[in-house]
């Protein structure tokens, strides 16, 4: 089918589509956030103050993500997207789940764990030494190497990606984030207002906004029972049984 004419379906995801793999969140009351300041580890200020914190901090992220597999909302998006429609993911998370499960085109808004990157030079990305980033380890420019992970503070590099498809979507599914980071969460209201926008998170009801059909229900449900309906139909539309 020509690229234009398949229906295209684009996805934000956060960090409740992991959450199923094993991956912990961020603001729930038992989430990563609540043991680990976000100024302690996850801001430019942390790493000039402490960088052997903030590189333990992201080794035990990476095992996490190491031990983790993709679970049934994952493999739905990926098999969405075998099936002949067009499945952009914009995702928040740093996890590389998205691409095991499948999907092809996975714009990671906030980095990924797996790499590594100059602390001088954002576009200059690395491999992941053996063994993870040791104190020492510098890019081309013989400044230290970096998880290439985006900080609080910092700019979002790929947001300008995200805008134009999410400018070109048929349907926009968001699942599994809080809506809490910008400007991530600014990308639900950039979608035409024409185009229908889905909420997948157990916690739907609290998030929702005018316009948005929320679904209540863990990603693992509420993504494949969503797309069950589309590939049975090839088309993106909201099922009535569905959202009343
Ligand atoms: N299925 C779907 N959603 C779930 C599930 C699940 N099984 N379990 C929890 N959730 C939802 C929660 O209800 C919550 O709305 O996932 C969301 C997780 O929210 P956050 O922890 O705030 O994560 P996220 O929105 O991805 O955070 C955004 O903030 O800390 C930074 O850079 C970090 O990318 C992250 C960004």
């Amino acid at each position: 089918m020509e690229e234009t004419s398949r229906p295209h379906l684009v996805v934000l995801t956060g960090a409740g589509i992991s959450a199923e793999s094993g991956i912990q969140t961020f603001r729930a009351a038992d989430g990563l956030w609540a043991d680990h300041p976000i100024e302690e580890v996850a801001t430019p200020e942390a790493w000039a103050r402490d960088p052997e914190r903030v590189l333990r901090f992201y080794d035990a992220r990476r095992d996490q993500v190491r031990r983790a597999r993709p679970n049934a909302a994952h493999k739905a998006l990926a098999q969405l997207e075998r099936e002949g429609f067009r499945v952009s993911i914009i995702t928040q998370n740093i996890d590389d789940l998205h691409e095991r499960a499948g999907s092809r085109q996975v714009v990671h808004l906030h980095g990924e764990i797996l790499k590594a990157r100059s602390s001088v030079d954002e576009r200059m990305r690395y491999p992941l030494p053996r063994g993870g980033i040791a104190l020492g380890d510098v890019c081309d420019k013989g400044s230290q190497l970096r998880p290439d992970v985006v900080w609080f503070g910092e700019a979002v590099p790929r947001f300008d990606d995200a805008l134009e498809l999410v400018a070109e979507a048929d349907l926009l599914l968001v699942v599994g984030t809080s809506l809490a980071v910008m400007p991530a969460a600014s990308l639900l209201d950039e979608a035409p207002l024409a185009t229908p926008r889905v909420l997948v998170d157990p916690e739907a009801s609290e998030l929702t906004t005018a316009g948005v059909n929320g679904l209540a229900l863990p990603a693992g449900e509420g993504v494949p029972l969503l797309t069950r309906h589309w590939r049975r139909e090839g088309r993106l539309w909201l099922p009535e049984t569905v959202f009343g």
